[in-house]
């Protein structure tokens, strides 16, 4: 499993505000609506969606390293893309593709330079990257009340010694490692992007806490959840700060 894993339909469920901040980085493709498009990490298919329309006359291949949320994005999508688990770090495509597209899903990686690498030899020569994930700052005040509330005796049997399976990149270090690879007309920029969930209890212990979640006896989420919502106003707004990737393989 790469990362950490998912409640797939609590994530289909809750993950309105995601497919939300997707749908802006799809725009930023470059499309004429027959290409071949690669969604990186499709979750619930939800952006898959996204895509699709934009794709009348393509192809889009959807991949995913959890098995359940690739059993709920061919539930969304059905015959309309190829989907199938994959890890990033290990995919390999039969034919390369016109654009690869990820949201919210490269800062689960934390191998960036073996990511961009492995993308771009999956793509054509002048194919593009567009992507958006966690970037510098994501979440850090949630994170840190997060961490407090780790550290209560209740919880820190479960939580001592934790360490976040993610990386929130700085866009030059990101733009660095995409030239390396062999990207260009690169662009990597921060954008703050915060978000109010509808149910933000379940939001919390299903997305921007789920890792956290997962290493607690079931008895003990509610609670935990609770408390980090008691000392942030509710959770009412998550501090989400999100990296974008604009890239495109050289050649033509
Ligand atoms: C927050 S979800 C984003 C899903 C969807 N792109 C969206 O924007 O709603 C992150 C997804 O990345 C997937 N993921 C994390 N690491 C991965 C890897 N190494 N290879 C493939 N998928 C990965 C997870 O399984 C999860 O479904």
């Amino acid at each position: 499993m790469a990362g950490r894993e998912w409640n797939a339909d609590s994530y289909d469920r809750v993950g309105g505000p995601m497919t939300a901040m997707a749908a802006a980085v799809t725009e930023r493709l470059t499309l004429e609506g027959h290409e071949t498009v690669l969604d990186a990490g499709c979750g619930t298919g939800r952006v898959t969606e996204l895509l699709l329309d934009r794709l009348p006359t393509g192809r889009v291949i959807a991949v995913d390293a959890d098995p359940e949320m690739v059993r709920l994005a061919r539930e969304n999508v059905g015959a309309r893309a190829e989907v199938f688990q994959a890890n990033l770090l290990e995919l390999e495509l039969e034919d390369p593709v016109d654009a690869v597209l990820s949201t919210a899903t490269f800062h689960w990686v934390l191998d960036h330079p073996a990511l961009f690498e492995r993308l771009r030899s999956v793509l054509k020569p002048g194919g593009q990257l567009v992507a958006q994930c966690g970037g510098e700052g994501n979440i850090a005040g949630l994170r840190a009340v997060g961490d407090a509330v780790a550290r209560l005796a209740e919880f820190a049997p479960h939580l001592d010694g934790w360490e976040a399976p993610w990386y929130y990149a700085a866009p030059g270090e990101t733009a660095e490692r995409l030239e390396a690879a062999g990207f260009v007309d690169i662009r990597t920029w921060l954008e703050p992007w915060p978000v109010e969930p509808d149910d933000p209890a379940e939001y919390l212990a299903t997305v921007t806490l789920g890792a956290q979640v997962q290493r607690l006896p079931q008895e003990l989420v509610e609670p935990y959840v609770s408390a980090v919502m008691e000392r942030c106003d509710g959770a009412r707004t998550i501090d989400y700060v999100r990296l974008n990737i604009d890239a495109r393989v050289a050649g033509s």
